[in-house]
C-alpha cells in the first residue's frame, strides 16, 4: 500500500516539475551569467550534455539542474550544480579550502575560490567513489559548473533521507555508517556536513554535496567528524534505531579515544 502511495505522490510531483520546467528552460538562461552560459555551451559542444532541462533545488551557493544527454541511443538524465559567484559566503567556505593542501596555492578572488569549490566537490566526489562509498558518479567540472549522475528519474531528485520513507532504518543506518568509516579510512576525508539533509534515498542512501568535505590533514578534521557522527546518531536514534554512544561510534570510525576538547562545534 505504501509503495502505491508513494508512487501516486511521484506521479503528481512529476506532473508539477513538467509544468515548471518550461518556465525554467528560461529561467537558467536568464539566472546564469555570461561566462557560465558559456561553459554550459563548451559542455553542450563537448558531448557531455545535449541541454538543460529544469531546475531540480535553488539553494542559497548553488543551483541544482536537470539535463540529458543521449548516449549510445540511450538518454541518460545528469545533475549539473552550478555554483553561484553571488551568493556564496566566501567566508564560511574558506575554512574549507584553507588548510587541505590539495588547494593550498588558490588565489583569493571571488571566481578562483568559487572554481575550486566546484573543484574540491568533484575530487571529494572521486574519492568517495574511490572508497566505496555510493555518491552520485561524477563526469566531468569546468570552472564553477559540475555535472554528475542523476540520482531520481524524469528530473525528479530522489527524496532526501528526512523526506524518504526507509522501511529498515537499522540497516539503512549501518550503510551511512559505514559510508563515515570508509570516507574516513580508504579516502581519508569527512563529509563536514552531513545529515539527513545530504543523503538521498534512491533504494540505498547515497551521500551528497560533499564540496565541503576535507582530508584528515584539515586542523579542524576531528570536529567535523564529531559534528558528521552526531547528526547522524541523533538522526537514526530518533527513528527507532539502538545506535552506539558518541564514544563508541567515534572509535568505531577512527580507532582512537575521543578527547573531550572539542565541545565547541
Ligand atoms: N546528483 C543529484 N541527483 C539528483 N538530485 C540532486 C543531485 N545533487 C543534488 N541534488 C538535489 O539538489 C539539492 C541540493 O544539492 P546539494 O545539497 O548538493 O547543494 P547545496 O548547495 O547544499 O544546496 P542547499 O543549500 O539547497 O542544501 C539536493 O537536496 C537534491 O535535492
Ligand atoms: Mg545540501
Amino acid at each position: 500500500m505504501d509503495k502505491r502511495v508513494d508512487r501516486f505522490d511521484r506521479k503528481i510531483d512529476r506532473g508539477r516539475m513538467k509544468r515548471k520546467m518550461s518556465e525554467d528552460l528560461e529561467t537558467v538562461q536568464a539566472v546564469v551569467d555570461k561566462r557560465t552560459a558559456m561553459i554550459l555551451y563548451g559542455l553542450i559542444n563537448r558531448g557531455y550534455l545535449d541541454g538543460v532541462k529544469g531546475v531540480v533545488s535553488s539553494g542559497k551557493e548553488s543551483n541544482v539542474y536537470w539535463a540529458t544527454v543521449e548516449k549510445w541511443g540511450e538518454t541518460r538524465d545528469l545533475a549539473v550544480k552550478i555554483f553561484r559567484t553571488s551568493t556564496m559566503d566566501f567566508k564560511h567556505i574558506w575554512v574549507y579550502i584553507q588548510g587541505d593542501p590539495r588547494f593550498s596555492r588558490v588565489k583569493r578572488d571571488t571566481r578562483s575560490i568559487v572554481y575550486t569549490w566546484a573543484e574540491k566537490e568533484f575530487k571529494n566526489l572521486r574519492l568517495a567513489e574511490g572508497a566505496g562509498v555510493r555518491v552520485p558518479k561524477p563526469i566531468v567540472c569546468r570552472g564553477n559548473v559540475l555535472v554528475m549522475e542523476f540520482i531520481g528519474e524524469d528530473g525528479v531528485a530522489a527524496p532526501r533521507l528526512k523526506e524518504a520513507e526507509v522501511e529498515d532504518p537499522e540497516s539503512v543506518f549501518e550503510i551511512v555508517f559505514d559510508y563515515v568509516v570508509r570516507l574516513y579510512e580508504k579516502a581519508e576525508l569527512v563529509h563536514a556536513d552531513l545529515s539527513e539533509y545530504n543523503v538521498l534515498f534512491w533504494d540505498e542512501p547515497v551521500i551528497i554535496d560533499v564540496s565541503q568535505a576535507v582530508l584528515l590533514s584539515h586542523p579542524l578534521a576531528v570536529e567535523f567528524l564529531i559534528r558528521d557522527i552526531r547528526n547522524v546518531l541523533r538522526y537514526f536514534s530518533g527513528l527507532g534505531v539502538n545506535v552506539p554512544s558518541l564514544e563508541e561510534a567515534y572509535r568505531r570510525v577512527t580507532g582512537e579515544e575521543l578527547e573531550w576538547r572539542t565541545e565547541s562545534l
